[in-house]
């Protein structure tokens, strides 16, 4: 399974965002890793709980640029937050009952997930944000 692998076209130009982008690809990265070093249940839980925490505070603060400059596309992107938040307590409950793994599918479902959004949606409110003066 992939790691994700960061390349300059996934950067927005948008410091703030970028830094905060590559910080959640680590921490996908962090969790792929512990998967292929025996999977340590535990340790898993703390990734996907710091996901969840850096995600949440990720997604305010593009949710916030949206709202102050009016982006025409919040909502669309908004649901497109809201459901990877919601995938990650979904895991987070099933993993902690017994009823999924940590395997090579699900750990493919959030690195193409994040990568996906990164890329495509958020690309796309780039133009729009720095022709309000975002850098
Ligand atoms: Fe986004």
């Amino acid at each position: 399974m992939a790691l994700i692998y960061w390349m300059p076209k996934y950067n927005t130009g948008i410091e703030i965002i970028d830094q905060q982008h590559r910080l959640l690809a680590d921490l996908v990265n962090e969790l792929q890793k512990n998967q292929e070093n025996g999977n340590d249940r535990q340790k898993s839980i703390k990734i996907i709980n710091k996901i969840q925490m850096y995600a949440a505070s990720h997604f305010a603060r593009e949710e916030h640029l949206f709202d102050v400059h009016g982006y025409p596309d919040m909502d669309d992107h908004l649901q497109e937050h809201d459901y990877f938040e919601d995938m990650l307590v979904q895991f987070e409950d099933a993993f902690k009952a017994g009823r999924q793994d940590l395997n090579d599918s699900t750990l493919d479902f959030f690195s193409d997930w994040l990568i996906n959004h990164i890329n495509g949606s958020d690309q796309e409110y780039v133009p729009f944000l720095k022709g309000k003066g975002v850098s």
